[in-house]
C-alpha cells in the first residue's frame, strides 16, 4: 500500500488534483495497487486565516509518505514570495528534492504554436537542478529606500549539488531508448531526433565561474557514461533551438533559474500549462509531483481547467515509485483522450475538468 500525501493548494489546484486522484483510484483494481490518500491544507487560505505557511514539523511529517501530489501554490491576496518560499520551496528544499524533472512531450492532436513540428520532434526531458543556484536565497539588501540602496542575490553552486544533478541526468538518459552508438555519427544525425545525448544548458561565456563548474563536472561524469553523448548549449541559444529545432534535444540538464525559465517556454511548445507535468525528486527520499502551471484564479471553481498536467503528474509519480505498468496505462489513456479534446486551453477543451478525468479513467 502506498501512502500518498495530497496538497491541493490554491486556486484550481484542488480541482485538478481531484481528477488525478480519480485516475489513480481507478488503477487500484486494474493493477492490484492500493493507495491511502491523506489531504493537507497547506495553502494561501490557511495562511490568511492562521498566518501559517508550513512548519518544520509539518514538513517532517511528509517524510512518512511514499509520495506527494501537489496542485498549485499562490494567492492573489498574498504578496509574491511568501507562499512560494514558505510552502513550495520549503518542501523542495526541506525534502531535498534536488531534481525537478520536466518532460517536454507533444502528444498527438495537441496543438503547438511551433510551426511544422510533430510529436516526434518535441520529445525531450529537462532535468532542472531544484535546490540551489539563484534560489538559494543568498544575498540581501542594504540601505533600503535610500538612493544608495544595494541589492544582491547570488547564484551559488557547490560541486556536490552540481555533480548529483548531472549524475541523475546521465542515469536518466541511459534509461531512455538510445538510438545507436553516437561515436562516428555526423552532426546532422546527432541533431535530428537522436536519443542518447545529454545537453548542458548554461552560460559559460558570461557566468564563467558557475558554469565552468557545471561544464567540467559534465565532462568528468561523462567518462562513466560512454554511451551518452555530452553536449552543451548556451541558455539564450537554447531558446532559439527549442523553437527552431526541438528535435535536437534528448535530455537537457540545467541550473535552477534557467530551468525555471526554459521549462515555461518548453511547456508552451508542448501545448501549454494545461498539459505540462513535473516531478520534484529526491532519489533517496520522498518525491512531489505537480502540474507545472499556476493557480489560474480566473478559472477557480468553474470546472473548466485542464486537468491533464495533474493527471500527467500522477503518471510520473507512478513511474517514480516503480508502478510502471499502471503509469504506461495512464499515458496511453491520456494519448487517447488528447485526440478527443478540442483545445488544451481552459474553457475551450470541449469538455469539463471532471469529464476529462472521467475519460482518462474510463480509457485505462
Ligand atoms: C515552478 C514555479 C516556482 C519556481 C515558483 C512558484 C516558486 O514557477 O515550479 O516553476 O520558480 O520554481
Ligand atoms: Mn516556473
Amino acid at each position: 500500500m502506498y501512502k500518498i500525501a495530497i496538497i491541493g493548494g490554491d486556486g484550481t489546484g484542488p480541482e485538478v488534483i481531484a481528477e488525478a486522484v480519480k485516475v489513480l483510484k481507478a488503477t487500484e483494481g486494474k493493477f492490484g495497487l492500493e493507495f491511502k490518500f491523506t489531504e493537507f491544507e497547506y495553502n494561501g487560505d490557511r495562511y490568511l486565516k492562521e498566518g501559517k505557511t508550513l512548519s518544520d514539523e509539518e514538513m517532517e511529517g511528509l517524510k512518512k509518505y511514499d509520495a506527494i501530489l501537489l496542485g498549485a501554490i499562490g494567492h492573489t491576496d498574498i504578496k509574491p514570495g511568501i507562499l512560494e518560499r514558505g510552502i513550495l520551496l520549503k518542501l523542495r528544499f526541506g525534502l531535498d528534492q534536488y531534481i525537478n524533472l520536466r518532460p517536454v512531450k507533444l502528444y498527438e492532436n495537441v496543438e503547438t504554436p511551433v510551426k511544422n513540428k510533430k510529436p516526434e520532434d518535441i520529445d525531450y526531458v529537462v532535468v532542472r537542478e531544484n535546490t540551489g543556484g539563484l534560489y538559494s536565497g543568498f544575498g540581501g539588501i542594504s540601505m533600503k529606500n535610500t538612493p544608495d540602496e544595494v541589492a544582491a542575490q547570488s547564484m551559488i553552486y557547490s560541486r556536490h549539488q552540481v555533480e548529483r544533478c548531472i549524475r541523475f541526468a546521465f542515469e536518466y538518459a541511459r534509461k531512455r531508448n538510445l538510438t545507436k552508438p553516437w561515436r562516428g555519427l555526423t552532426k546532422d544525425e546527432l541533431d535530428k531526433g537522436y536519443k542518447g545525448k545529454l545537453t548542458l544548458c548554461g552560460k559559460t561565456n558570461v557566468l564563467t565561474y558557475v558554469f565552468d563548474l557545471w561544464e567540467r563536472t559534465l565532462h568528468e561524469v561523462a567518462r562513466e557514461y560512454p554511451e551518452i553523448k555530452p553536449d552543451y548549449v548556451h541558455v539564450d541559444a537554447m531558446c532559439i533551438y527549442m523553437i527552431e529545432c526541438p528535435e535536437k534535444f534528448d535530455v537537457v540538464v540545467t541550473g535552477n533559474m534557467f530551468g525555471d525559465i526554459i521549462t515555461d517556454l518548453a511547456a508552451v511548445t508542448q501545448g501549454g500549462m494545461g498539459v505540462a507535468p513535473g516531478g520534484n525528486i529526491n532519489p533517496e527520499g520522498v518525491g512531489m509531483f505537480e502540474p507545472i502551471g499556476g493557480t489560474a484564479p480566473a478559472f477557480t471553481g468553474k470546472n473548466q481547467i485542464n486537468p491533464m498536467a495533474a493527471i500527467g503528474a500522477a503518471q510520473m509519480m507512478l513511474n517514480h515509485i516503480g508502478e510502471t505498468d499502471a503509469a504506461a496505462s495512464i499515458d496511453k489513456s491520456m494519448t487517447e483522450v488528447f485526440k478527443k479534446m478540442k483545445s488544451m486551453a481552459a474553457a475551450q477543451m470541449g469538455f469539463s475538468t471532471t469529464e476529462i478525468g472521467d475519460m482518462v479513467r474510463d480509457n485505462l
